[in-house]
This record gives structure tokens, C-alpha cells and sequence, in this order.
């Protein structure tokens, strides 16, 4: 039996965010060099995100380039912007044809100008659907969204004064790149490593947190439903007591 027929509808994940790690091991581990772990990890990708639309998820969030991966040597950054455009060329008709608009969050003016226009382009040519959201994190980490917010706030503090008292959550969360998307109630991270490593830092307070073994080039549907069946059989209490939750 596929773990798809567990999951309950009702109770789907809105938002999954993942964090896609281990395509250098995985290259490794097969004799390949470290770039063909990343074009193996578009492959998953595609999966990962068919199958997330088909059952309905409205967003789904992927860390496909951090701050911090800007100091890996120039040639694997290279290939890794290379494979951005050519795989979100790639995917166009399967993003329109499953009603999937694409996102990017992430310092994305500090990206190639050919990405920069790739993504602009694809972001315009999808923004009509509205099955699912596609949310790409690219040149991003959770500090320097913060950051970002911060000085987003101080700027319009200038022409819109606000007093303190007026800094509510709700406030800080309209001036993030996520502004307008729900928290991430599920987040799997690839690879086995025990680490969030800059991601989602403020979104994921109460973000369940799911780690598997496997490397992401690895990874398959099955893998996604396990997961989302392992999420529905949590009992989320932020912060509450299990009593309170049932009530
Ligand atoms: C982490 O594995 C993976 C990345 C830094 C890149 C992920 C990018 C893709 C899968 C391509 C996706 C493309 C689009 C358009 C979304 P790693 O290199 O850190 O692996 P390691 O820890 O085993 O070395």
C-alpha cells in the first residue's frame, strides 16, 4: 500500500518547505562529478513538485541556492546558475500545464543577469495560475531576510513614521520576502544532517520538522508521502498542552 492513501486531505500540509541536500554525496557515492549530482537533483525536483500540485499543496518552498553557497569554487556556482535557467526554461509548460506559479525569494539582484531576466520572465508567464505556488529560495538565508525587513522598516520609518508599540508580528512578516505566504507547517530536510542552516529562520517557529536519510537526488514521491503521513500523525500544540488541543 503507497503511503498516498494514508494521507488525509483535511489535513494536508498547505505549505512544505524543503531544504535539498546531499547531491554532492550522492555524486560521490556514484562515481560522478559533483554537478551531476545537482542535474540528478533537477530530477527530483520535478517529481517533488508534480506531486506536490497533485495533491493539492499550495506551496511549496525550495532552498536551491544560499547566501552561503556563493563561496563554493567558481565552477560548481557557475554550473549551478547555468542549471537554474536551463531547468526553469525546462519546466515552463509543466508549471502551465499544472497551474503552478513560480516564486523567488532571496537576494535575487545579487544573481546573473540572465538569471535574474529568466526568473522575471517565467515569474510573468506563470502569475495566472493558481493551483499551487512554486517559492524558489535563491542567493537567500533566513539572517539576511531579517536583515532585509529591517532596513525595509527603517527606510519607511523616513516618509511613514511608526512608534514601537506598532512592530507587531504581523508588521515584521509583510516587509519579508514571504510576505503574504503561510508559514511552512512542514519542513523536510534531505541527507540526514540535523541543521536548518539558514533557512525560513523566522517562519519555521512552529514548522514541524521531518529528516530523512536519504540524499535528495534519492528522494521520490513515496518519500514526500511518507513524509506527509509521519506530519499528520503529529500532534502540533504550539506551545499549548495536548488537553488544550483537543478540546
Ligand atoms: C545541496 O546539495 C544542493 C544544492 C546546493 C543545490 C540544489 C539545487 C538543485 C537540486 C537544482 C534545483 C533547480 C531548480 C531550478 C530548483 P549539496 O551540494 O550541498 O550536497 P552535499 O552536501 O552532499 O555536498
Amino acid at each position: 500500500m503507497s503511503f498516498k492513501d494514508k494521507i488525509v486531505n483535511e489535513k494536508l500540509p498547505q505549505h512544505i518547505a524543503i531544504i535539498m541536500d546531499g547531491n554532492g554525496r550522492w555524486a560521490k557515492k556514484n562515481g560522478k562529478e559533483r554537478y551531476e549530482g545537482h542535474y540528478q537533483g533537477v530530477e527530483t525536483v520535478h517529481k517533488i513538485v508534480e506531486a506536490s500540485a497533485e495533491l493539492g499543496v499550495k506551496f511549496l518552498t525550495l532552498y536551491a541556492f544560499s547566501t552561503e553557497n556563493w563561496h563554493r569554487p567558481k565552477e560548481e556556482v557557475d554550473a549551478l546558475m547555468h542549471l537554474f535557467v536551463e531547468t526553469i526554461e525546462q519546466e515552463l509548460p509543466t508549471l502551465n500545464k499544472n497551474g503552478i506559479r513560480l516564486r523567488a525569494i532571496g537576494d535575487i539582484a545579487s544573481m546573473p543577469q540572465q538569471n535574474i531576466d529568466n526568473l522575471n520572465e517565467t515569474m510573468a508567464k506563470t502569475e495566472h495560475n493558481n493551483k499551487m505556488d512554486l517559492v524558489l529560495a535563491l542567493s537567500y538565508s533566513g539572517r539576511w531576510e531579517i536583515m532585509d525587513a529591517v532596513k525595509k522598516i527603517l527606510k519607511d520609518q523616513q516618509t511613514n513614521p511608526i512608534s514601537a508599540g506598532e512592530i507587531t508580528e504581523e508588521l515584521f512578516s509583510s516587509y519579508l520576502n514571504t510576505a503574504g505566504i503561510p508559514d511552512p507547517e512542514l519542513l523536510i530536510r534531505t541527507s540526514g544532517e540535523l541543521r536548518i542552516s539558514n533557512y525560513l529562520l523566522w517562519q519555521i517557529a512552529y514548522t514541524e520538522l521531518y529528516i530523512t536519510p536519504k540524499l535528495w537526488p534519492e528522494f521520490d514521491k513515496e518519500d514526500l508521502y511518507e513524509a506527509i503521513v509521519d506530519f499528520q500523525n503529529r500532534e502540533r500544540r504550539f506551545g499549548m498542552t495536548s488537553d488544550q488541543i483537543k478540546r
